[in-house]
This record gives structure tokens, C-alpha cells and sequence, in this order.
């Protein structure tokens, strides 16, 4: 299949990439490094989480976070939210768009959102009612589509399962995610595949986590499955709290070196991305988990 000429990068890093973080990053750091990227030019940012603080410390300043940041015309924020409560949050704080979140395996789903894929389900459909009663966007991530951290091989048609049922619940966007990164290429082509069977390719989004250091050829296959709607993660930032030993989303830095590498737009600015990426890390201590980004930098600075 042809390539894409334009793709769609929704940036993460504000709630994927900082959720993991042991020590609590100020309200202040997030907001920065929120209307940073938005002024890079994302046109849609992952900011922060609806969740209970209890299993997701970092998360527990969403409301501030929210009511802190500058938003940027025409930019997309969206915020995690499992439940009702998190939809009241998300709601009050003016989210553009709500993720609800399931996964492909029922261990993961579990440990994750303590109930299983079924309940997840029917926990979502108030929450998805609710949305398009507000008239806001509504997303649907798919966690452990390419295999899982507790029941290890997940099959293509247990990800089709839930993203038709995101599809029954109203979502516009679904996306595959590859929470520990253990997909391969031709793997990730046939799971795209299956959910493009489904689901309109233009709504599906591609989430991979670099773990296994197989992000970039991930999204080519993905690309070449008709894909054109990527999450990345400034300086690789992230991982879930509940997959242990996944690392962060694949550096957006890594990823727009590549589009712009071969003429695919996407309208951001990596040099501004660079610069974020290199002040993110330097504020967590170290160094950026970037190849692309950690070339520039040391370009520029010579
Ligand atoms: P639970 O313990 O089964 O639910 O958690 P509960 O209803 O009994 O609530 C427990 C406590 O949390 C109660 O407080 C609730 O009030 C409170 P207590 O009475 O004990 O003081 N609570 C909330 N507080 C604030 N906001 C809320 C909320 N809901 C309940 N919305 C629950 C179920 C879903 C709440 C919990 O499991 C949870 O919050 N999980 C979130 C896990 C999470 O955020 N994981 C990371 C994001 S997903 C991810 O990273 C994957 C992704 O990147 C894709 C990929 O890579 O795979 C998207
Ligand atoms: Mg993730």
C-alpha cells in the first residue's frame, strides 16, 4: 500500500511518558512541558489522567495541571478516564477528548483496571454516553495488542474483539497499543490488518511502546497497513506502571526524523522538539533516551 504524504502524531508524553516517574513532578514542569509542545505545533497532546491517585500517584494533579495549561487553537488535548469519575474530572477541567482504555488480555486487564475486558466494557458505556452527550471526542485505546506482560501471546482476533466494541461504544479514534513492545513487524502489519477489517484505517492510531527497540519498523509496516495516526513520546519518555520493565513510547524525535526523513508532513517542529526533549530529560537527570534527538542536540552544540 502506498504511503502516507501527512501523519497525524499524538504527543504522550505529559501522561504516558511522566506516569511511570517514582519521584511527583511538579504541576508546574507538566504545564511547561505541555504548552512547549503544544507550540511546537502537535496537533494533539496526551495531557494527563482521570485516574485513582491511589494507583497512579503521578497523575493525582490532573485537574490542575488541566486548568494551568495555555492552550493552543486547534490543538486536541485529551485525558485518560476509567470510569464515570474520571469522565466528571475530565469534563470540568474542559478536555478536548476522552481515552477510555481496555485491553486485548484479560490478565492485563485486570491488573491494570482491576476488572475484567467484559466489565471494562460495560464500565465504558456510560462513560462514552457521556462524552457524546458533551459533544467531545471519544478514543478507545487497546493495551497488550501485540502480547501482554502476563499471559504473553495475545491473538489478532482478541484485538479486533474490543475494537469492535469501541467502535459499538462511539469512539472516533481506536488505538493498538504495544504496551511492552515485544511486536515485530510482520506481526504488527497482520494485527492492523485485522482491525482495518473493522474500523474505518483513518480512525485507527498506532501506539508502540520501544522496548524491544522494534518502534520505528512498527510503524512502517504500520504504514504500509494503510495507519497514519502515531503516539510518540518526547526524549522516549514512559511506560505503565503495571507492564514492569516496559520502557517509554517510541522518541518522537526518532519518529519525525524519520516522516520528514522520507517527505511524510506532520506539521511539528523538530528542532523545538529536540530542545524540549533534551530540557525534559536533563530536569528528570538523564540523558535523553533519543538517537535522533541526542544527534541534533550534539550537532548543534559543537
Ligand atoms: P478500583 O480500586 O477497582 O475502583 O480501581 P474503586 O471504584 O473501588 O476505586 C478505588 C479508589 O479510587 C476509591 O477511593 C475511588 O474513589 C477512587 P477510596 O474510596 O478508596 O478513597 N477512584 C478515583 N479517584 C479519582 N479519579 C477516578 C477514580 N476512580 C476511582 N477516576 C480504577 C479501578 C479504574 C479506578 C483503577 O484501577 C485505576 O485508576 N486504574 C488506572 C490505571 C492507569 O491509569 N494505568 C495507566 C494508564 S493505561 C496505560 O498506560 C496504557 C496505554 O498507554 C496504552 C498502552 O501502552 O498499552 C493507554
Ligand atoms: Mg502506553
Amino acid at each position: 500500500m502506498a504511503l502516507p504524504s501527512k501523519v497525524k502524531i499524538v504527543e504522550v508524553s505529559p501522561r504516558d511518558g511522566l506516569q511511570n516517574e517514582k519521584q511527583f513532578i511538579d504541576t508546574a514542569t507538566k504545564v511547561e512541558l505541555i504548552n512547549r509542545l503544544s507550540e511546537a505545533g502537535f496537533p494533539n497532546v496526551e495531557a494527563t489522567s482521570f485516574v485513582s491517585p491511589k494507583w497512579v500517584p503521578q497523575m493525582a494533579d490532573a485537574a490542575e495541571v488541566m486548568a494551568a495549561i495555555k492552550r493552543q487553537p486547534g490543538t486536541i488535548y485529551s485525558v485518560l478516564a476509567p470510569n464515570m469519575r474520571g469522565f466528571d474530572g475530565a469534563l470540568a477541567a474542559g478536555a478536548d477528548e476522552v481515552v477510555i482504555f481496555g485491553a486485548a488480555s484479560e490478565a492485563f486487564s485486570q491488573a491494570n483496571i482491576n476488572c475484567s475486558i467484559a466489565e471494562s466494557i460495560a464500565r465504558f458505556e456510560p462513560v462514552a454516553e457521556a462524552v457524546k452527550a458533551a459533544g467531545l471526542r471519544l478514543r478507545g485505546s487497546i493495551s497488550c495488542a501485540l502480547g501482554c506482560p502476563y499471559q504473553g501471546e495475545v491473538q489478532p482476533n482478541a484485538v479486533v474483539e474490543v475494537a469492535r466494541r469501541f467502535l459499538e461504544l462511539g469512539c472516533d479514534e481506536i488505538d493498538v497499543a504495544d504496551t511492552i513492545g515485544v511486536g515485530t513487524p510482520l506481526r504488527v502489519e497482520r494485527v492492523m490488518k485485522a482491525v482495518t477489517e473493522v474500523v474505518d484505517p483513518a480512525r485507527i492510531a498506532g501506539h508502540f511502546h520501544d522496548t524491544y527497540g522494534q518502534s520505528l519498523a512498527n510503524i512502517l509496516a504500520s504504514m504500509q497497513a494503510g495507519i497514519s495516526i502515531f503516539h510518540t513520546s518526547v526524549a522516549g519518555l514512559g511506560g505503565c506502571p503495571y507492564a514492569k520493565g516496559a520502557t517509554g513510547n517510541v522518541a518522537t524525535e526518532d519518529v519525525l526524523y524519520m516522516l520528514h526523513g522520507m517527505g511524510i508532513e506532520t506539521g511539528i517542529d523538530l528542532d523545538a522538539v529536540i530542545d524540549i526533549g533534551q530540557w525534559i530529560s536533563g530536569h528528570l537527570g538523564r540523558k535523553a533516551s533519543s538517537r535522533a534527538g541526542n544527534a541534533i542536540a550534539a550537532r548543534k552544540a559543537a
